[in-house]
């Protein structure tokens, strides 16, 4: 009798875990107990990191000192040998590509790069998620013939990449909304890219090789691919007055929508809101809400049409765009957010390991008989 369940692993449990918990009905999601509504309205990104990693909030002494090694310019720099191999890449070079070969290499260069103990993965995962931030930043100056800008110590997580993407400090609004969002994209439980990092883990391979692996899966459209081909249709789309028309001739035709639908959640994703409102806000403050009231529009209509609801990646490229990131540049920075939770789970894969290995139900012939090519 087939064991087959439904494709694509749908409602397959195949770990326990206790970091992240969604309840797909009621649209909520947690983090260690954590609600993110919570979270997005009063912690931050740097302390987001510490729960995911230690499984509770730390006190005042443990964040300071966390914060510390989050912001200190020993774990965010990347070699110069880096910044040459950067150089020397072909300047059309996606940013998840260099991202992906990126910390890759930086691998070579980490001094636990074949420690699994838990303090040295917890070593390894601060560099990589203090160092994404820097290596994204470089290739976005270095692809534009630009100098890449050093890390200030002074500056938060969020702050200190947009500092070195732009080369000035960012607004209030600019660094809070950046600090939500990557709240929001921290963990997400057994989604596609922390699955892949998982498997990898489980072999027993190292933190940079998971984490390569979570980067190769992030990448696709139907993940976190998302955000940036929904701005692109915003592009298409080119204003409000025309979104109505549009997305009902895109519906007509069955076209799949990028920022909707998801396999968990039956309602809107709790995440939406959050952005939803942060891209308003910061397009008040820049004078131009075009691209939210399109996407308004979008999601009513196809809200409407199919039941189906907006997801994390519908407004995050609004918000991203109106602080001047290039949307290229806008799986990167759900990467830079993801790496926490990608990390989370490997430390706990390592902690209780066995290797993962499925079976596939064989539809294929069984006693074939070899015919030697001549005779073919
Ligand atoms: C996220 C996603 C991959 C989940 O896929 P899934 O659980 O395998 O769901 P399916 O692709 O089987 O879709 C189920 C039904 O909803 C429809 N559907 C789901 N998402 C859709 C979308 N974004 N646009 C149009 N139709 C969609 C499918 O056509 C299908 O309809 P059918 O049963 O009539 O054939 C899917 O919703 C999607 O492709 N969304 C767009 C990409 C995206 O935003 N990804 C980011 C996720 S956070």
């Amino acid at each position: 009798m087939s064991s087959l369940g439904k494709a694509g692993l749908e409602d397959v449990v195949v770990s326990t875990s206790d970091i992240c918990f969604i309840d797909g009905r009621e649209g909520r999601l947690v983090y260690r107990g954590f609600d993110v509504d919570d979270l997005a309205a009063h912690s931050s990104f740097e302390e987001v990191v510490y729960l995911l990693w230690h499984g509770g909030l730390p006190n005042k002494k443990e964040l300071a000192a966390h914060v510390k090694a989050m912001r200190s310019t020993a774990n965010r720099k990347i070699p110069p040998k880096m910044i040459q191999m950067l150089r020397a890449l072909p300047k059309k070079t996606t940013p998840m590509e260099v991202l992906r070969t990126g910390i890759s290499a930086l691998s070579a260069f980490d001094p636990d790069a074949a420690d699994n103990s838990r303090e040295a993965s917890v070593r390894k995962a601060l560099r990589l998620t203090t160092q994404m931030p820097t290596l994204v930043a470089a290739w976005e100056r270095i692809r534009h013939g630009k100098a890449p800008v050093a890390p200030n110590p002074r500056l938060s997580h969020s702050a200190n990449f947009l500092y070195m993407m732009f080369g000035k400090k960012p607004t209030p609004l600019a660094e809070k909304t950046f600090d939500v969002a990557l709240i929001l994209h921290a963990d997400h439980e057994f989604n596609a890219s922390t699955f892949a990092a998982r498997v990898t883990a489980a072999t027993l391979s190292d933190m940079h090789s998971a984490i390569v692996s979570g980067i190769g899966a992030l990448k696709g459209p139907l993940h976190g691919g998302a955000n940036e081909q929904v701005m692109l249709m915003v592009e298409k789309i080119k204003s409000p007055a025309t979104a109505g028309a549009w997305i009902r001739k895109a519906l007509a035709d069955k076209a799949r929508i990028m920022g909707f639908g998801h396999r968990v959640y039956r309602v809107e994703d709790p995440r939406a809101k959050h952005l939803r409102r942060l891209a308003t806000e910061l397009g008040e403050q820049a004078g131009n809400t075009d691209s939210v009231r399109i996407l308004d529009t979008v999601a009513r209509e196809v809200t409407a049409d199919k039941k189906i609801y907006p997801n994390v990646d519908l407004f995050s490229g609004a918000a991203y765009k109106t602080m001047g990131i290039p949307t290229d540049q806008f799986t990167p920075i759900f990467a830079m957010s993801r790496v926490a939770g990608w990390a989370a789970h490997v430390l706990e894969q390592h902690g209780n390991n066995r290797l993962i290995r499925p079976r596939a139900e064989y539809t294929g012939a069984t006693r074939a008989t070899y015919v030697p090519v001549d005779q073919r």
